[in-house]
């Protein structure tokens, strides 16, 4: 079942980003975003159009977008709502993100409404975009356990997932939130969710917090998964969801898939350079085994 090859989604400048206390300079930003693509990443989270005072760090999507966005990459944005598809809309980038949590207070805590009230406000967006011709993934947040609410049941996930199916969404992101999964648990869903949903687009999403992500990448791509999502650096973690650190960092991912002989098209020095230009405007050190190795730290 492993794939000859695999699509990493850069998701470093949004997920990686988003939590940082310290502003980092939008210039810096860019460079960031420009050498990812130069090292081969074609899909990319790039920010979100998400409320500035929730999430100051990403004030600045709209110069990023017009900056960065070229129409031959996948460049996604995120956006939980009207305002957010409206701020969308008055930029060239075609590629929607939508987020939900499984669980409802996660939800709440993250966007400020449950579960079904998302649901309900996205599902005439989701149309819309369609409608427009825009590429829509849907992010589905604590698809294993929430901070708030332990373990969640895949019967709960597959029927999320399967009503984004229904509202038309693209792609999945199907995400670990504050890296609680261990891999028996994401063999199990995904195998589920590609017995679901066969022929829709499954990306599996992994923070790291306890050391399990590539473990659990290992078992998603037993049972089929072709795309994962992964942060330069292992920077990343959701404001709202406390006691999650950072995704599982791309070095990390692509070095173990090409040694297995699996294909990535991501140029691991280039990687490693567009992280070390960034380094100087972060408040902390980059979470990765493969980062730290070239660095002989
Ligand atoms: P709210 O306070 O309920 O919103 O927040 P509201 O509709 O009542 O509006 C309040 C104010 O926000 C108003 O401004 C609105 O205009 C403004 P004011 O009148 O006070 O000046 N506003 C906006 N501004 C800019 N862009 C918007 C927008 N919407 C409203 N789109 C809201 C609701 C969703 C806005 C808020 O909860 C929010 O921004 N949350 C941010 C959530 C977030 O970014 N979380 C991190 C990303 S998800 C994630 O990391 C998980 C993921 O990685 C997968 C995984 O690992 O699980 C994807
Ligand atoms: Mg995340």
């Amino acid at each position: 079942k492993m794939p000859k090859n695999v699509t990493i989604i850069e998701v470093g400048p949004r997920d990686g980003l988003q939590n940082l206390k310290t502003f980092v300079p939008t210039e810096a930003k860019v460079e960031f975003i420009k050498e990812l693509k130069k090292a081969g990443i074609t899909e990319m989270e790039l920010t979100s159009f998400v409320s500035p005072k929730w999430v100051p760090q990403m004030s600045d999507a709209a110069v990023i977008i017009d900056s960065c966005h070229d129409f031959k990459a996948r460049d996604f944005v995120l956006v939980p709502n009207q305002k957010g598809m409206d701020r969308l809309k008055s930029t060239s980038c075609k590629n929607a993100a939508v987020f939900v949590g499984v669980s409802n207070t996660f939800n709440k805590k993250n966007i400020n409404k449950s579960t079904e009230e998302s649901m309900t406000e996205l599902e005439p967006l989701i149309r819309e975009l369609k409608e427009q011709g825009y590429f829509v993934r849907a992010c589905i947040s604590t698809s294993f356990y929430c901070p708030y609410e332990g373990k969640v049941a895949m019967e709960d996930v597959v029927s999320l997932c399967n009503r984004f199916v229904d509202f038309g969404v693209d792609e999945l992101s199907v995400a670990d939130t504050v890296g609680e999964a261990n891999p028996k648990e994401s063999y199990d869903l995904f195998t589920l969710l590609k017995e679901e949903l066969e022929d829709v687009m499954i990306t599996a999403h992994f923070h790291n917090t306890r050391g399990m992500a590539l473990a659990n990448i290992f078992a998603a791509l037993q049972a089929g998964i072709d795309r994962f999502d992964t942060s330069a650096g292992g920077l990343g973690g959701c404001p709202f969801a406390p006691g999650a650190s950072g995704n599982v960092a791309t070095e990390d991912v692509v070095y173990m898939l090409e040694h297995m002989g699996i294909g990535t098209g991501v140029n691991l020095k280039l990687v490693v350079k567009a992280l070390e230009n960034l380094l100087p405007h972060l408040d902390k050190q980059y979470e990765s085994q493969y980062y730290k190795l070239v660095q002989g730290s």
